[in-house]
C-alpha cells in the first residue's frame, strides 16, 4: 500500500492503471477510521481493481463552533488499517495541497434537501462537503465512489450533484455498520464518556421501537413525539427526530418506505442515526 500526499504524485500512482483500464473505486474518509470506514472498502474491494482511500479533514465543512481543531487526527493507526484490508493506495493531502494558498471562489450548493435536518443546524456545512468531495472526484477520477448511509443526508446531496453535473462515477451507498450495543459507528464516539457512551445506544434502541410501533399501526406524529420523550428521558438533548421519504421529502403519515432521523446530543457530542422502514399495503 502506498501512501500519496500529493495531486501529482496521486496522479503518477494511478496513471498506470488508468492506462491498463482498471476499475478504480474510492472511499473518502475524513480519517480515524473504524470498522464502518473499513466495511466502505471492503465493499470497493468486491467491485473494483485499485482502491485509493482519501484522509482528510475537510476545512470547510466545519462550522466555527465545531471540532475541526479537535478532529482526531491518526494517519499511522489508519494507514495500518487499512493496509489489513486491502487498500491499494492512501491519499492524505494536506490543507494547503487541497485548496493552495489563492482564494477559493466557487461554490457548490444543493438546494432544497440540504434547508433540511442537519442542513438546519449546520449552516453551510453541505456546501462544504460538495466542493471538497467534488475535489477529490476530480483528483482520483474514480469509477465508483463508496459512502455511509449513516450520512443519509449527505449521501443523497452527493447523489444529487453528481446527477446534476454529470460527474462520470457511480456512486454507492453501504449500510450502517453498529458496535454490538446498536451505536452507530462514528469517529465522534470516541469523545463520548464511559457513562455517556453507555447511554448512546437508546438512539438505535428508540429507532427500532419507532420502527416496530409504525408497523403496528400507531400514527407517525405520536411516533415521533415518543422517540424525543425516550431519547430526553436518557439523558439527551434533541436536535431533531424527523421522517422523511426515501428522497427527503418531508412525510406525514406512513403510506410508503420512510426515514426516521435522530441528531441528538449527549454532553458536547453530537450523534445522528436513522432507520430506514420498509412500507407494505395491508
Ligand atoms: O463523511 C465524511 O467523512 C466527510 O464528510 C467526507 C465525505 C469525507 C467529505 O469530507
Amino acid at each position: 500500500m502506498k501512501t500519496e500526499t500529493t495531486i501529482q504524485g496521486l496522479a503518477a500512482s494511478l496513471n498506470p492503471a488508468r492506462a491498463a483500464r482498471k476499475i478504480i473505486g474510492f472511499v473518502p474518509t475524513m480519517g480515524n477510521l473504524h470498522e464502518g470506514h473499513l466495511n466502505l472498502v471492503r465493499e470497493a474491494r468486491k467491485l473494483c481493481d485499485i482502491v485509493v482511500v482519501s484522509i482528510f479533514v475537510n476545512p470547510i465543512q466545519f462550522g466555527p463552533n465545531e471540532d475541526f481543531d479537535n478532529y482526531p487526527r491518526t494517519l499511522e493507526q489508519d494507514q495500518r488499517l487499512l493496509a489489513d484490508v486491502g487498500c491499494d493506495i492512501v491519499f492524505a493531502p494536506t490543507v494547503e495541497q487541497m485548496y493552495g494558498s489563492k482564494p477559493r471562489l466557487t461554490n457548490i450548493s444543493v438546494s432544497d434537501i440540504t434547508n433540511d435536518l442537519c442542513g438546519l443546524q449546520r449552516p453551510g456545512h453541505f456546501d462544504g462537503v460538495a466542493v471538497v468531495v467534488t475535489k477529490l472526484f476530480n483528483i482520483v477520477q474514480p469509477n465508483y465512489a463508496f459512502f455511509g448511509q449513516k450520512d443519509y443526508q449527505q449521501l443523497a446531496v452527493i447523489r444529487q450533484f453528481v446527477r446534476d453535473l454529470n460527474i462520470p462515477l457511480e456512486v454507492i451507498g453501504v449500510p450502517i455498520t453498529r458496535a454490538e450495543d446498536g451505536l452507530a459507528l462514528s469517529s465522534r464516539n470516541g469523545y463520548l464518556s464511559a457513562e455517556n457512551r453507555a447511554a448512546a445506544p437508546a438512539i438505535y434502541k428508540t429507532l427500532k421501537a419507532a420502527e416496530q410501533a409504525l408497523l403496528s399501526g400507531d400514527a407517525l406524529p405520536k411516533v415521533l413525539e415518543d422517540m424525543k420523550s425516550a431519547l430526553t428521558g436518557a439523558g439527551f438533548v434533541v436536535d431533531y427526530v424527523e421522517a422523511r421519504t426515501t428522497e427527503l421529502q418531508k412525510i406525514e403519515q406512513f403510506n410508503e418506505d420512510l426515514v426516521l432521523f435522530v441528531a441528538a446530543k449527549l454532553g458536547a457530542t453530537r450523534l445522528i442515526d436513522n432507520l430506514q422502514v420498509k412500507y407494505t399495503a395491508s
